[in-house]
């Protein structure tokens, strides 16, 4: 067994995962992730730590080329969330889902073409409920077939502080073992209690122009005058009525931050001061994300807001690392991944003129109301 392993991130998205394990001291070679916007943040935040983001498609791609791809002889771990397509016809199989119809079963199918010893698959505690359990079944079995022990837990975001209330479900997957262990929380406790919403964002100043506040991705959403009033009116947490808004509670961890899928986006939660909804850098902060990873301005605002809510927070990515390498007898090396950030090209190429131009036409839908950005 290697001690100093190496693995790749499949559905890899901006690379949340791939931050974790490597700010624990794991070698994470590549990621692979089929939105073109979704490699160039995974590029821009981890090519300077030695991880390279490549566009693929994993329902196609084999094991063999994802190697030659990452410029690696083997992979020691997987990882990934592969999404679970809830309404996909084509994984049905007689009322049930068919494992070797989703992506869920094409991660599967790379484990199985590049044995690795060890893999972390993430998705949402729903995976459990689907088929009425017998998908997430048939899902073990099929790993235990390929000699791994295997287990899964819906885990608590929270438990390893992450100032957010997000439940997952992680299924672990080690060869060689007779158990598989998962790592114990390190906050909820009395000496350690949560991370609160204003622990994560208390220190940042209102949302403004890059020009104006120096801080990346913490530009305003512009909300109409009724919205501002009624958000105005919202007590910390709880829903607003009308807009079905939720207000953060300082004291409290964050609601579960969503992604959205095609043209949904998801409402995003209020400022538990500010009348506005958070962010892209406060949702980066309530994932766990540093200041340091950074959405360059050629990525869409929507974009940057999706891959931050489908990202694995990075501080429960990094629980895990550490577990794994425990278990596995892997020696961690942080200093390697303890990159400086600063050799990147800059992330705000665009005046905050440009920049509110580009909003104005690409952002829509109720938070936009009546206000014209531009104008602004
Ligand atoms: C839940 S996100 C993963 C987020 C990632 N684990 C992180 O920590 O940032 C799932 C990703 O799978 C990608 N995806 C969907 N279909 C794919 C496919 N066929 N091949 C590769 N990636 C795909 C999506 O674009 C999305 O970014």
């Amino acid at each position: 067994m290697s001690k100093r392993p190496t693995g790749i991130e499949l559905f890899a998205g901006c690379g949340g995962l791939s931050t974790g394990f490597l700010d624990a001291g794991l070698n994470v070679a590549a990621g692979f992730e089929l939105e073109a916007r979704a490699v160039d943040a995974y590029n821009y935040n981890h090519a300077y730590r030695g991880s390279r983001g490549f566009i693929a498609d994993l329902s196609v791609a084999s094991g063999a080329e994802l190697l030659q791809l990452a410029g690696i002889k083997r992979a020691d771990f997987v990882i990934g969330g592969p999404p679970c397509q809830p309404f996909s016809i084509a994984g049905k199989r007689q009322g049930k889902r068919d494992i070797r119809a989703d992506l869920v079963g094409h991660f599967i199918r790379i484990v199985d073409e590049l044995k690795p010893s060890s893999f972390m698959l993430e998705n949402v505690p729903n995976l459990a409920a689907i088929s009425g359990g017998e998908f997430l079944h048939e899902v073990k079995a099929e790993l235990r077939s390929l000699g791994y022990t295997v287990d899964h837990r819906v885990v608590l975001a929270a438990d390893y502080g992450v100032p957010q209330n997000r439940k997952r479900l992680v299924l672990l997957g080690v060869k060689g073992k007779r158990t598989v262990r998962f790592p114990e929380p390190t906050h909820g406790t009395a000496e350690r209690p949560y991370l609160s919403a204003a622990e994560a964002i208390g220190d940042l100043p209102d949302a403004g122009e890059f020009g104006e506040t120096g801080i990346f991705n913490h530009e305003p959403t512009a909300h109409s005058d009724d919205m501002i009033e009624r958000l105005s009116a919202l007590k910390p947490g709880r829903r607003e009525r009308g807009s079905y808004h939720d207000r953060l509670h300082p004291e409290r961890p964050s609601y579960t931050l969503r992604a959205g899928s095609g043209n949904f986006s998801p409402l995003r939660p209020v400022h538990y001061k500010h009348h506005r909804v958070i962010t892209v850098r406060e949702s980066a902060r309530l994932q766990g994300f540093s200041d340091d990873f950074l959405w360059p301005d050629r990525i869409p605002r929507l974009q940057q807001y999706r891959q931050v809510g489908n990202a694995v927070p990075p501080p429960m990515a990094k629980a895990f690392a550490i577990c794994l390498a425990d278990q596995m007898a892997w020696s961690l090396a942080r200093e390697r991944f303890a990159c400086d950030p600063s050799t990147r090209p800059l992330a705000n190429i665009f005046t905050d003129d440009e920049r509110k131009a580009q909003r104005a036409a690409r952002m829509r839908g109720a938070s936009l109301g009546k206000v014209a950005l531009a104008a602004k």
